[in-house]
């Protein structure tokens, strides 16, 4: 399949229907930011927003532990999916299917939004919008907590540049991680970028994780951007 910058985001749909095993435990660093926001005894009191909730895991963590929860995604097969699986475990949740950048709700209403792996799939100019989005939902006071991979990841070397901080990724390799994510264009970027961008936010804690692939060949790095409105 052809894919160029465009139709990164529309790819994503391809790639589930043709039965994509995404992640199904929760991330260790949004299970931390979760209860360490939004203490779960007062669970029910909160509405969090999963930007971008791909099957869901995210979302029914939060709504298995009497959250409430709205997720959002591009893509309506892994909403589909996500929802069937919330059903079946008689979770409450609310699914979307809308872009990151153009969210369909009134400002002010969610006191966190969870954004785990998804932003860095947007163009530059998307991204600066889905950022500016969850400024705009975030109750005062709100907490956000992003993910996205850095310029210091793999995937910059395994891509060609093809305007600022944006990367097609080009070369396939066997057993990587980026093999899906190939022809799609990922936004890279470095520390001050995410600096900048996030500027709105009263605070903003930005923290660099990395790991190694390929017996130590390899270097995947990723920010985890925690915002406070
Ligand atoms: C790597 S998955 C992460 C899914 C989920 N957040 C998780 O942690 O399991 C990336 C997700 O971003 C979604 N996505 C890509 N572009 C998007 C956009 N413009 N707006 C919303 N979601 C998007 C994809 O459909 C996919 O579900």
């Amino acid at each position: 399949m052809t894919k160029n910058n465009n139709q990164t985001e529309v790819y994503w749909d391809s790639l589930y229907k043709a039965g994509l095993g995404a992640p199904r435990y929760p991330n260790g660093d949004a299970v931390r930011w979760l209860f360490g926001h939004f203490p779960r005894n007062r669970a029910k009191d909160f509405h969090i927003l999963d930007m971008g909730t791909g099957m869901g895991r995210h979302a029914m963590l939060m709504a298995r532990e009497g959250y409430q929860v709205t997720g959002t995604d591009i893509s309506q097969t892994c909403l589909n999916q996500a929802s069937a699986w919330a059903k079946a475990e008689g979770l409450d949740i609310t699914f979307l299917q809308a872009s990151a950048d153009h969210q369909p709700f009134d400002e002010q209403i969610f006191d966190g939004i969870i954004s785990y792996g998804v932003l860095y799939y947007l163009s530059l100019d998307k991204l600066t919008l889905a950022v500016k989005e969850i400024h705009r939902l975030l109750k005062s006071g709100g907490s956000a907590f992003v993910m996205v991979k850095s310029d210091r990841d793999i995937r910059l070397k395994k891509g060609d540049m093809i305007s600022p901080h944006h990367y097609k990724i080009s070369q396939h390799e066997v057993g990587m991680p980026w093999n899906n994510e190939v022809g799609m264009g990922l936004t890279l970027l470095p520390r001050a970028a995410i600096q900048n961008i996030f500027k709105e936010f009263s605070e903003i804690i930005i923290e660099e994780t990395t790991s190694t692939l390929g017996n130590g060949k390899y270097m995947e790095a990723a920010w985890l951007i925690y915002a406070k409105k």
